[in-house]
């Protein structure tokens, strides 16, 4: 099992479509898959649900909010495979063995981010706190259980920020998968990322000494939404991918070109857009190609 947060500093880069896309491509290749949504947000969640129903049937019990408030109680933390979902629309179209699973989020997520600073003392993760391990490891510790041993692969939807809910899937988690636009704040977001998981890690690993550490390690950058003109990305963006050569970050080979066509379509239908049937695009083929690339790097 291999567990991949997927998150970039920078909003609106595409990690969210690329959290289901590659997701959704892993399953129908027979592969069981969990999607965890940890964005207040929740675009995850409504790519998967429409809104009415989230609300509804969703919202008071069966989303990670509930769960998080366990974590912050005064009682044991509950078990989190009771909040898993399986969303029809896409699992309808999965081969037999596929399985495409959801934690669904909550637009509340944002006050139990706060709370969980509050109970680490504010908003600095005080090191000092008796708490600061048992919160970070909170959502790793949920995942290390037997039920969620039968997943190839989890990946996780960050919101654009590194607070307290981020912090726990960067701990959760092996790889980190940054999805950029090839423009200059996107590419600044991706050094401030990257000073800021050091920065994690370190203070993690200096408490969490001599028990288990942690060392995610970047899978890469994922250039998406890349505008074509022709055959080729057009100049400006061909500049960014260029300047790749500079990070110190792997990057994919494969790219994402952007479809909005698509990517709208697939929205309507609560499909991720590479299991739209007969779209035959050449961004579903990326996005194939995205998931062999993701699994050789994973599996390296
Ligand atoms: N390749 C693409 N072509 C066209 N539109 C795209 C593509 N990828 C994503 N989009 C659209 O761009 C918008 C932002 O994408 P997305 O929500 O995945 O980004 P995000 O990084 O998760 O944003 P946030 O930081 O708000 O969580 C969405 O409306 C999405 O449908
Ligand atoms: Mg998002």
């Amino acid at each position: 099992m291999s567990i991949t947060s997927v998150i970039n500093y920078k909003g609106g880069v595409g990690k969210t479509t690329i959290t289901a896309n590659l997701g959704a491509e892993l399953a129908a290749r027979g592969r069981r898959v969990l999607l965890i949504d940890l964005d207040p947000q929740a675009s995850l969640t409504f790519s998967f649900y429409p809104a009415a129903q989230w609300e509804a049937e969703l919202a008071y019990e069966r989303t990670v909010l509930q769960w998080f408030g366990s974590v912050l109680a005064d009682e044991p933390t509950a078990a989190l495979h009771p909040y898993v979902l399986t969303p029809e629309p896409a699992n309808a179209l999965l081969p037999g063995a596929g399985r495409l699973d959801l934690i669904a989020s909550h637009l509340q997520l944002v006050d139990v981010d706060l709370d969980l600073a509050a109970a680490l003392g504010g908003s600095r993760f005080q090191h000092g706190s008796p708490h600061f391990l048992p919160l970070h490891r909170a959502l790793a510790d949920a995942l290390a259980t037997e039920a969620f041993a039968g997943y190839d692969d989890i990946l996780i939807d960050c919101a654009p920020n590194f607070t307290m809910v981020t912090r726990t899937a960067i701990v959760a988690s092996e790889h980190i998968l940054t999805p950029a636009k090839p423009d200059y704040l996107s590419t600044l977001g991706i050094d401030y990322l990257r000073s800021k998981v050091s920065e994690l890690v370190s203070d993690f690993n200096r408490v969490a000494t001599p028990g288990p550490t942690i060392d995610p390690q970047y899978l890469g950058v994922v250039f998406t939404m890349i505008q074509y003109a022709g055959s080729a990305p057009i100049s400006a963006s061909r500049n960014y991918l260029r300047l790749t050569d500079n990070l110190e970050v792997p990057v994919f080979r494969q790219t994402i070109r952007e479809n909005k066509t698509l990517f709208g379509t697939a929205g309507e239908r609560h499909l991720p857009a590479v299991l739209v049937p007969n779209a035959n695009d050449k961004v579903q083929y990326e996005l194939q190609q995205l998931a062999s690339e993701f699994l050789a790097r994973t599996r390296a």
